[in-house]
């Protein structure tokens, strides 16, 4: 293989999306298989720097500034990735689906920006296969009341319901480079299907 296989988590907060992760990161060891994770915003050190911005509670930036920020942190990992998928799988927890789900279907930037931005960025990185992470409308609403608040974690609940709305525009799009993993399935069911489809790629 001259390239490893990216691939990337994503859905909206409190689907149960950083569980999976970790398991995936346990059976990739478990299998002997090298890999870095990134999570976005964050990732490499720059990134992080970035993240801490991102993520205070106290930050208040117009959605713009939100956008740029979310980019800047994607750029400072660009060339993290693109020299870790030379040698090692790369899994990355968000990543260009979550802008186009929360700065485009969710806070209504336009679409043919954020694009721009990423041709501008990203090159010739591709992104193997996506899970995303999808949750029905009555358990979001129990999760985020659970969940720690922070930037995001204050919108409502129909903010999150546009942007899964908009995750699922996007698999139609490309049906085969994604697998829709429905929190109503119980954990091991979709442990079971992420790690098939793992398989399948990764030939194992
Ligand atoms: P995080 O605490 O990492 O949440 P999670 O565990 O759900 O991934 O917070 C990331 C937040 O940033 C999350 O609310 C989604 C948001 N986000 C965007 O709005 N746009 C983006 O491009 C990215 C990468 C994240």
């Amino acid at each position: 293989m001259s390239r490893f296989p990216i691939l990337v988590f994503e859905g909206i907060d409190g689907t149960g999306k950083t569980y999976h992760i970790n398991k995936v990161k346990k059976y990739l060891k478990k299998k002997k298989i090298k890999f870095v994770s990134i999570r976005e915003p964050g990732g490499s050190k720059n990134s992080e720097k970035i993240r801490k911005l991102l993520l205070s509670k106290r930050n208040n930036f117009h959605k713009l500034s939100d956008l740029f920020l979310y980019i800047a942190s994607r750029n400072e990992n660009v060339e993290l990735i693109k020299k870790t998928v030379k040698s090692k799988l790369v899994l990355i927890d968000r990543f260009v689906d979550s802008t186009i789900a929360y700065q485009h279907y969710g806070q209504k930037i336009n679409y043919n920006l954020i694009n721009l931005f990423h041709k501008l960025i990203l090159k010739n990185i591709k992104i193997t296969h996506t899970f995303l992470h999808t949750i029905n409308r009555k358990n979001l609403n129990l999760r985020l009341k659970f969940k720690k608040k922070d930037r995001y974690d204050s919108f409502n609940l129909n903010f999150y319901h546009r942007v899964q709305k908009g995750y699922l525009k996007l698999t139609k799009k490309n049906l085969e480079k994604y697998t829709i993993v429905n929190s109503n399935l119980s954990n091991k069911n979709k442990e079971n299907l992420i790690k098939n489809k793992i398989n399948k790629i990764l030939k194992i």
